[in-house]
């Protein structure tokens, strides 16, 4: 978090602390992603959505307006992982962090009938001790996750599977090699991202997709960057410029880089 204010300090950070403190620990992280999109290339490549799907031109994409109730995933983030669904037409998309629903039935509204959108939480009855060893912000979310509320009742939700586990000792084995979107939202740790990005990595396809949300952030979110920099193989990673999604697009002869 000091990093980040140094880096980025202006005087408009200095006013929204002192106007709106609780909303200033953003600011920082909406800069850099400013600066990111603007320089291109600095500790990433950062690149439009137009840019990393070419091809994708004129696709439709169907949003069902939900509120995040406090997850920080705005509609021009939706709309990337809406995109990119339609685009990869998965038969598999694997979430880690389902918390109400909200991107599962995004995932399911684009994806073609036959496809399955596994998505995984914590255990319902060890949440309280689970959340004991994560961050404050990470321990809020869980508190308020109500597993699946935003898909319940709606007809895709045919195609979602919940799964509930600890993503850190969950066996991810029948899904090796098999799955075409993993989406990487779960806890947001370094031990919990490194391991989440291990075990996307291989699960996912060759030519799948690897998403992760909260990348380019400082302060408690900071992790999920170091983590996925350290492992994927360099400079493979692409940040869609200006959201906190950052991609992966496996390819052959891709292995995670020793850490
Ligand atoms: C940021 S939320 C997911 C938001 C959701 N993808 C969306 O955008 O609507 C993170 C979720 O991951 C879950 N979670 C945290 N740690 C986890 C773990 N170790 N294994 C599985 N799920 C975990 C939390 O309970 C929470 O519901």
């Amino acid at each position: 978090m000091i990093c980040g204010a140094i880096e980025t300090f202006n005087l408009l950070t200095l006013k929204l602390w002192w106007k709106n403190p609780s909303r200033a620990r953003a600011f920082s992280g909406k800069i850099f992603r400013d600066y990111m999109s603007l320089v291109g290339r600095d500790r990433w490549t950062s690149r439009s959505i137009s840019e990393i799907l070419p091809n994708a031109k004129d696709s439709r994409i169907v949003l069902e307006h939900l509120p995040g109730d406090g997850i920080f995933n705005p509609i021009d983030e939706l709309a990337y992982l809406a995109l990119i669904t339609r685009y990869l037409e998965p038969k598999k998309v694997f979430e880690i962090g389902t918390f109400r629903g909200r991107t599962a039935l995004n995932f399911a509204l684009n994806s073609p009938a036959d496809c399955i959108v596994f998505t995984m939480d914590l255990p319902l009855d060890d949440r309280e001790s689970l959340s004991n060893r994560v961050n404050a912000a990470d321990a809020a979310i869980i508190k308020a996750s109500e597993t699946g509320l935003y898909y319940r009742g709606r007809p895709e939700a045919g195609k979602i599977k919940q799964l509930y586990g600890d993503s850190l000792v969950f066996d991810f084995k029948p899904y090796a090699a098999s799955v075409d979107l993993v989406f990487v939202d779960g806890a947001h740790d370094y031990r919990c991202a490194s391991s989440d990005t291990r075990n996307a990595f291989e699960m996912v396809v060759e030519g799948g997709f690897i998403v992760w949300h909260d990348f380019s952030n400082y302060g408690d979110y900071n992790d999920v960057t170091r983590a996925v920099l350290d492992l994927i193989p360099s400079g493979k990673v692409i940040q869609i410029e200006n959201s906190q999604l950052a991609v992966y697009r496996k390819e052959a002869g891709d292995r995670l880089r020793s850490h």
